[in-house]
């Protein structure tokens, strides 16, 4: 079993995944398995998300990690176990949730964007969180703050980043990777061009190495 704070640590990003079909699921994390993203967040926000989450693990090499995203509350933390997730993603923290992951020993990223939401997380334990949403709660400002008070706290910020300002996230200590789905963008007529997929994860991948 891998810790939450070692999946942060795989890569500088990790996507934030919603699929229409376990189809679709499957050719575009295969895609960005291929750009050499290894941690694939899959929110549970279609109906098929679990079926679409079983189908990209066993398409993909044990070296994918594959998380649940949107983890709202037990049930859906008990499904995404069930579903053979590896760690879970929430936007924000509630009491039934966190002592429902602590009881499923389930890795997991809580959402926070406030200091005393930072706070109540760590007091039950978690030192590994998401910022979220990102872009609209202070982005790289805020972070230095609460690093600067909370230097314990390690962060995926999330909500709103692009290619072009996740690097100004990375550059705050605490910060040890970031998530975002602009890695899969949609077209007008609503699918997902892998070609771009690719390319946009290479990107990615790439413009963290120059740091
Ligand atoms: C999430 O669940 O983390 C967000 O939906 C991702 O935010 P983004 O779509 O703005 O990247």
């Amino acid at each position: 079993m891998v810790t939450v704070e070692q999946v942060m640590k795989m890569g500088p990003v990790i996507p934030v995944l919603a699929f229409k079909s376990a189809e679709e699921a499957v050719g575009v994390c295969r895609a960005l398995y291929e750009a050499g993203i290894r941690v694939f967040e899959i929110t549970l926000r279609h109906e098929s998300a679990l079926d679409a989450i079983k189908a990209v693990k066993a398409d993909l090499p044990d070296d994918a990690i594959i998380g649940a995203g949107t983890v709202l509350s037990p049930e859906l933390a008990k499904a995404a176990v069930d579903a053979g997730c590896a760690f879970g993603v929430s936007p924000g923290l509630t009491p039934a949730l966190a002592e429902a992951v602590k009881a499923l020993n389930f890795p997991f990223l809580p959402g926070v964007a406030t200091l005393s939401e930072a706070m109540q997380a760590r007091e039950w334990g978690f030192t590994a969180l998401k910022f979220f949403p990102a872009s609209v709660s202070g982005g790289p400002a805020f972070l230095k703050a609460v690093h600067s008070v909370l230097p314990d706290l390690i962060f995926c910020p999330t909500g709103g980043i692009k290619a072009g300002t996740a690097a100004d996230y990375r550059a705050v200590p605490s910060v040890v990777t970031v998530g975002g789905s602009w890695l899969t963008p949609r077209g007008s007529d609503g699918s997902i061009d892998l070609a771009t997929v690719k390319e946009l994860a290479e990107e990615a991948l790439s413009a963290s190495d120059d740091r």
